[in-house]
C-alpha cells in the first residue's frame, strides 16, 4: 500500500539546545536551570548532564551535513536563551547569536527551512533566581528576549515556534519535580503556566514585526486522555487530565479564556488567584499561522479517589509492545487529537513538532543500527497523519524526534530517541536504518513500505 502526502509537504527532524549542544560555558554562555539541576546529584539517572551532549556546539556543520543527506526540508531547533543573553535580561552575547546565525545559514545553504524554537526548557539561571516562570517579570523577559533573536535571524528565519510544550515546563517543572527547576507546587505550577501563555503572547507580535513575512506558532504536547473504565470518577478524571494538558492551553490561545472546570478545580486546590490582570487573556489569545503538535502516546486516566477494588471493572489497556519510556505506541491517538483540533478548533495549520520513539539501539559488529521497532512506529504514525490530510486536517509538516540521540531530560544518556545513532564516547554519528527509511520516505513523498 503506499499512503501519499500532499506536495510541498514540509519532512523534518527536531531537537533542543539543552539536549544536543554541550558548549555549556563556552563564549560567554550563561547558566541556564537545566546546567543547575543536572548538576544537582540525584535529580538525572546516572548523574548525566548537559555539559557536552551531542557536541552540536562545535559540531554543526557535520550535522548539517548528515541532514542534507537524509533529504530532511526542514529542521527545528531551539536557542538557548543563555547562550544570547546571559544573565536573562540586559546585555545580549554577540558570539551566541552569531553561533545561530551561522546554523541558520548554513542550513539555507543546504536548503533546509529553519523552525526556530525560542524556548525548550532552558531558562536562564538568572531569571530563576528572581522568580522564574511563577513570576510575571519572566513573561516579559521572554518577550524582549524573543524580540532580541527575531531582530538578528527575523531576515532569514521564516517559522518561529514561541514556546515548546508550556504544560511540561510548568507542570513537571514546578509541580511533579521531575524537570528543572525540581519544584514540587501547585501553586507555582498553574502561576508558571499563565506566565508563561503571556510570554508567548507578549512575544508573537514582536516576532511577527522584527521578521516580516514569517510565520509564528506555539508547540503544545497534546494526547487524547481516555478513562480506564466507564465509571463516573474515571470519566471526571479525564476530563481533569484533558483540562490540564488539553484545554488549559488551546482554549487559552484560542480566545476563549481558561476553561471554567479547570478554574474551578484549581481553585479548589488552593492555588491563589492572583496571577490574571486586565487584558492577559486578550494578548495569550494573539492570532496564530500555526499550532505544533507534540505526540508520542494517549494518556489513560484512572481516578485516584475511588478505591481500585470499589471502581466498576476497569478496560484492560494491553500496551504489549512499549516504547523504552514505557509508553503505549498508539498512533490513533495522532488521528484523534488532529481532527480534534479541525473541528473543535479550526487552526490554519498543524505541524507535527515532535513525534518518535526511545528504543534500546545498539551498533552491530557490521557498524549498522537496526531499529525495526522505531520504522514501525514511525510508519504507522505517518500513516495515521495522511488519514487526517485525507480527512481535511491542515497538517503541513511533521518533524520527527529526533535527528540525533541526545541528552533526555531526567533519562540523561539512557534514552535513545534519534534516528541517527550518536556514540558519545567518540561523538561518531550513524545514521540508523530508519533514518535510512526516512529518506525513502522523503525521496518518494509518501510511505511505500
Ligand atoms: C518532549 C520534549 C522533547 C523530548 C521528547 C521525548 O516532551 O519536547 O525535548 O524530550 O519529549
Amino acid at each position: 500500500m503506499v499512503t501519499n502526502f500532499p506536495s510541498g509537504f514540509t519532512w523534518g527532524a527536531a531537537t533542543a539546545s539543552y539536549q544536543i549542544e554541550g558548549g555549556w560555558r563556552d563564549d560567554g554562555k550563561g547558566e541556564s536551570i537545566w546546567d543547575r539541576f543536572s548538576h544537582t546529584p540525584g535529580k538525572v539517572l546516572g548523574g548525566d548532564n548537559g555539559d557536552v551532549a551531542c557536541d552540536h556546539y562545535h559540531r554543526w556543520r557535520d550535522d548539517i551535513e548528515i541532514m542534507k543527506d537524509l533529504g530532511l526540508k526542514a529542521y527545528r531547533f531551539s536557542v538557548a536563551w543563555p547562550r544570547v543573553r546571559p544573565n536573562g535580561t540586559g546585555k545580549m552575547n554577540r558570539a551566541g547569536l552569531d553561533f545561530y546565525s551561522r546554523l541558520v545559514d548554513g542550513l539555507l545553504a543546504a536548503g533546509i527551512q529553519p523552525y526556530v524554537t525560542l524556548y525548550h526548557w532552558d531558562l536562564p539561571q538568572a531569571l530563576q533566581d528572581r522568580g522564574g516562570w511563577p513570576a510575571r517579570d519572566t513573561a516579559m523577559a521572554f518577550a524582549e528576549y524573543a524580540e532580541a533573536v527575531a531582530r538578528t535571524l527575523g531576515d532569514r528565519v521564516k517559522d518561529w515556534i514561541t514556546l515548546n510544550e508550556p504544560w511540561v515546563s510548568a507542570f513537571v517543572g514546578h509541580y511533579m519535580g521531575e524537570h528543572a527547576p525540581g519544584h514540587r507546587d501547585p501553586n507555582e505550577a498553574v502561576h508558571a503556566s499563565h506566565h508563561l501563555l503571556l510570554s508567548h503572547g507578549l512575544a508573537t507580535p514582536l516576532i511577527r514585526r522584527d521578521s516580516p513575512g514569517c510565520r509564528v506558532g506555539i508547540t503544545l504536547n497534546l494526547s487524547p486522555q481516555w478513562p480506564a473504565s466507564p465509571s463516573e470518577a474515571d470519566n471526571q478524571a479525564a476530563q481533569q487530565a484533558d483540562g490540564s494538558l488539553n484545554r488549559w492551553f488551546l482554549d487559552s490561545i484560542c480566545g476563549r479564556n481558561y476553561p471554567e472546570d479547570m478554574v474551578d478545580l484549581y481553585r479548589h486546590q488552593g492555588v491563589v488567584w492572583d496571577f490574571i490582570q486586565p487584558g492577559d487573556l486578550d494578548i495569550i489569545a494573539a492570532p496564530l499561522d500555526f499550532l505544533g503538535v507534540n505526540y508520542y502516546t494517549r494518556g489513560i486516566a484512572r481516578s485516584t479517589e475511588v478505591p481500585e477494588a470499589k471502581n466498576e471493572r476497569r478496560m484492560v489497556f494491553p500496551n504489549p509492545n512499549p516504547t523504552a519510556m514505557g509508553w503505549e505506541v498508539y498512533p490513533e491517538g495522532l488521528y484523534e487529537i488532529l481532527t480534534r483540533l479541525h473541528k473543535d478548533y479550526g487552526f490554519a495549520a498543524l505541524y507535527i513538532t515532535e513525534s518518535g520513539a526511545a528504543y534500546p539501539d545498539h551498533m552491530g559488529a557490521d557498524g549498522k543500527v537496526r531499529d525495526p521497532l522505531r520504522i514501525s512506529y514511525l510508519r504507522e504514525h505517518f500513516i495515521s497523519a495522511a488519514r487526517a490530510v485525507a480527512d481535511g486536517v491542515p497538517l503541513r509538516g511533521y518533524f520527527v524526534w529526533s535527528l540525533l540521540d541526545n541528552f533526555e531530560w531526567a533519562y540523561g544518556y539512557a534514552r535513545r530517541f534519534g534516528i541517527v545513532y550518536v556514540d558519545f564516547a567518540t561523538q561518531v554519528r550513524t545514521p540508523k536504518e530508519s533514518a535510512l527509511w526516512y529518506r525513502r520516505v522523503i525521496g518518494d513523498n509518501a510511505v511505500t513500505d
